[in-house]
């Protein structure tokens, strides 16, 4: 039996889509981006990005999604450690990232934003896949 139909209706080998995300720091604290869309999604907490596109790198493509969704120029940093799943064939890698002009706006895919203080970073409803990301974002954070 040929099961390639199946086989390829199901997460497994292949192609792997990375949407980058930005830790992005200013004054002590951690940038935190409510989503207004997909419905599913909307209304809970992230670290801005989005999927890299073909012949970016991953700093560049963190660049570029910072500058599309919130209107600033960032630097990008470190890589926070790790990987993490989203919906099949996705995955979620982190960088830090620095302002470095522009004050952020939520101009694409969310409605609020906020500058979090360590202490404050648990009043938000992060989405799942952002949680030890933004955990490991945390230590990075002077103690307040
Ligand atoms: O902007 P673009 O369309 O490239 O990507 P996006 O829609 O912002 O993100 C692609 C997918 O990654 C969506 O399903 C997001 O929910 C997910 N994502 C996430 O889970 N955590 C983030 N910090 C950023 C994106």
């Amino acid at each position: 039996m040929t099961d390639r139909t199946t086989r390829s209706a199901r997460p497994g080998p292949g192609p792997v889509v990375v949407v980058v995300a930005g830790a992005l720091y200013d004054q002590g604290r951690l940038l935190a981006a409510r989503r207004s869309a997909p419905a599913e999604l909307a209304g809970r907490w992230e670290l801005p990005g989005g999927k890299l596109e073909p012949g970016e790198s991953p700093e560049e493509a963190l660049v570029r999604e910072l500058r599309e969704e919130l209107g600033v120029e960032t630097e990008p940093g470190e890589r926070i450690p790790g990987e993490w799943p989203l919906k099949p064939g996705y995955v979620l890698r982190v960088w830090t990232a620095r302002l470095l002009s522009g004050e952020p706006r939520p101009l694409e895919d969310h409605d609020q934003l906020r500058w979090l203080a360590r202490h404050e970073l648990d009043s938000v409803d992060w989405l799942d896949q952002d949680r030890p990301a933004v955990a490991e974002a945390a230590r990075l954070l002077p103690a307040s």
